[in-house]
């Protein structure tokens, strides 16, 4: 039986893959190994253990032992656990360099020892660093800025050496920013709406000028199984959208969903030390092979409030003193934004 070892699979972004996985690979025995961090979630794939279609594995990538136990015998092996919060990195960035770096070279020499014929490693578009106008392409300097997009791009250097002087078969992906349910309310979106279903402002670093491609979890998702079937060892492959925002223009996008005035909302603080300006990819190489992107925030973002008001009690930490507003009923159920802000040019 064909074994898929998906790491980091109770986080937000591998649970999506694990979910993909599943549907793609009915016959497949799926496999999770995750350290179950603050980010990482039980209850994002519990409905495939109860089933028993997934076996998850609690342990931490950067120990070799525990990864040549998770990917013996596998066929293919996603990469997708990390410290991923850039604001934490600041404060924390040796956990940073742990997890992604160390994990990550831990995991690659287990498949080496392991002989796991395919590898894919999920990278992101942040380990470009600023791209203030056009479009990175793969094939561009790797200028990373902040602890976390650092650690990310020092991982992709550790894979290089793996693909050189190994022949490792390891292909690596690098995405834009991803929206979708399950995402833990620390990231701009599920805070933004958790912040005004329980009552909240809406804080925003800096001026809310700073932009960002948000592509949805099952277009990365189809595309991280697309690139491992289709994709070339020892190749690179950005993973895009063209729909863009400022983090003001997400603000109003997510307030005027809630039928509120963004202006009315918004708390302007103190920004990172370093902030991107803009991260922006080309994913032509991707197109050619067959893939595009088919979601939009825009007529996703109803489907992802209902998921938050279901939900909410799962962040009860974060948000367990404040009283869940009374959205109006049609408000919950129109899984649309609003036909005028639709109408509205954004990015
Ligand atoms: N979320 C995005 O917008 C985005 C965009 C591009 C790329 N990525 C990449 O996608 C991957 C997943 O991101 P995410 O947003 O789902 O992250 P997340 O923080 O939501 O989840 C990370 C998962 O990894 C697990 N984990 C953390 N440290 C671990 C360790 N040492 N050993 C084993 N498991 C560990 C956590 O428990 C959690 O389940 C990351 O590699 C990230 O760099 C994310």
């Amino acid at each position: 039986m064909y074994k898929i070892v998906i790491t980091g699979g109770a986080g937000f972004a591998g649970s999506h893959i694990v979910d993909a996985a599943c549907a793609k690979y009915p016959a497949s025995r799926i496999v999770v190994l995750d350290k179950m961090t603050y980010a990482g979630d039980v209850r994002n794939i519990a409905h495939h253990l109860y089933s028993g279609r997934v076996e998850l594995l609690v342990g931490d990538v950067a120990d070799l032992d525990c990864c040549r136990r998770a990917v013996k015998d596998a066929s293919l092996v996603i990469h997708a656990a990390a410290e991923s919060h850039v604001d934490n990195s600041f404060g924390n960035s040796l956990e940073f360099t742990r997890t992604n770096v160390l994990g990550t070279h831990s995991l690659m020499e287990a498949c080496r020892q392991e002989r796991v014929p395919r590898i894919l490693h999920v990278s992101t578009d942040e380990v470009y660093g600023e791209v203030l106008s056009g479009a990175a392409g793969e094939g561009d300097v790797l200028c990373p800025t902040n602890p976390y997009s650092s650690s990310k791009a020092a991982a992709e250097m550790i894979l290089r050496g793996y693909i050189q002087s190994y022949q490792e078969p390891i292909l690596i992906i690098r995405a834009n920013n991803l929206y979708g349910t399950r995402q833990f309310p620390e990231k701009i979106i599920p805070r933004f709406i958790c912040h005004l279903l329980t009552g909240r402002r809406l804080p925003l670093h800096g001026d809310g000028s700073n932009r960002r491609h948000y592509l949805s979890t099952s277009d990365f998702a189809r595309a991280v199984l697309f690139v491992a079937e289709h994709g070339e060892t020892g190749q690179t492959y950005n993973i895009g959208t063209s729909e863009e925002y400022t983090n003001l223009q997400m603000a109003e996008l997510i307030a005027n969903y809630f039928g509120r005035e963004v202006g009315e909302l918004v708390d302007f603080v103190s920004d990172r030390p370093f902030n991107d300006a803009r991260y922006s990819i080309s994913w032509s190489k991707l197109q050619a092979l067959g893939w595009r992107p088919q979601n939009s925030l825009r007529n996703d973002i109803g489907m992802l409030v209902e998921w938050y008001v279901g939900n909410l009690s799962r962040y009860g930490e974060l948000f367990g003193d404040a009283e869940l507003l009374q959205i109006p009923h049609e408000l919950l159920h129109k899984f649309a934004v609003d036909k005028d802000l639709a109408a509205a040019e954004v990015g």
